[in-house]
């Protein structure tokens, strides 16, 4: 099992992205993070947090008045706080293996994840800016999230972009539908309502669960239509 490649950059909705690392980091995959300056933005705007982009670690998305609860849906103890999921967690705290969190500043290109030669299961851009979104459609590579994108289009890796505006114009479609064209998986911030959603929790758990579908990472986020079991082999 290789490592995960996790980007949050500047469209709203960094909620998805400190969840995702969340079950990621709490069902014991290693990963490596990267985060625009835009992101910080609405990070610090949506979820109250500030964050040092040239020393990012856990702890700065981590409450201080933390305490320890049940996450069933993860299967591991939690850590609660003003996290922006009401009384739910940043980071968990799994009672056996826990993954390992490892930070790449936006502009380092000598981080591993600029190389193809650097394995990795996949790639999560969550969520995905439409600036983004279109740097990668058009190749630019002009930061290590573009770049990381277009090495795991170009190796034929998976590469998941959670991208979230509306309405969406025809150049954003296009975009979407080049990135569609050259292998990646173009999962909208988008949650169903067919699992009876009555918490935030439950909404952003949805959109987290099919990202982790899509990674092939076994979750129990959100009951599945047909009563399968989330965790059960398919
Ligand atoms: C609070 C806030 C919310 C934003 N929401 C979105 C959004 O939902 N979608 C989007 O594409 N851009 C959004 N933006 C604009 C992007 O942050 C901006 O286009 C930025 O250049 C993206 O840079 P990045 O792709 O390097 O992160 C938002 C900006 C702020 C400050």
């Amino acid at each position: 099992m290789s490592d995960l490649v996790v980007a949050i950059t500047g469209a709203s909705g960094s909620i998805y992205a400190v969840r995702l690392l969340d079950a990621l980091l709490s069902l014991g995959r290693n990963v490596h993070l990267t985060v625009s300056p835009a992101a910080c933005q609405v990070i610090k705007h949506e979820l109250g947090l500030s964050i040092d982009l040239a020393s990012l670690d856990e702890s700065d998305l981590l409450p201080p008045d933390a305490d320890l609860v049940h996450d069933s849906r993860l299967g591991v103890r939690r850590v609660s706080g003003s996290s922006g999921l009401g009384n739910s967690s940043v980071f968990s705290e799994s009672e056996s293996s826990r993954g390992r969190l490892t930070y790449h500043h936006y502009m380092d290109f000598s981080a591993g994840i600029a190389s193809g030669s650097f394995l990795t299961d996949g790639m999560v851009i969550c969520p995905c800016s439409m600036g983004t979104l279109a740097s990668i459609a058009h190749g630019q590579s002009s930061n290590l999230i573009q770049r990381a994108a277009d090495v795991h289009l170009k190796e034929r890796r998976k590469l998941i972009v959670v991208p979230r505006e509306t309405p969406l114009g025809s150049i954003q479609l296009d975009n979407m539908k080049r990135l569609t064209d050259a292998g990646a998986v173009v999962l909208p911030a988008m949650p169903g309502f067919y699992h009876n959603p009555t918490s935030i929790q439950d909404l952003v758990d949805f959109v987290v669960g099919r990202i982790c579908d899509q990674l092939g990472v076994r979750h129990a986020l959100f009951k599945r239509w047909g009563g399968q079991n989330a965790t059960e082999d398919a």
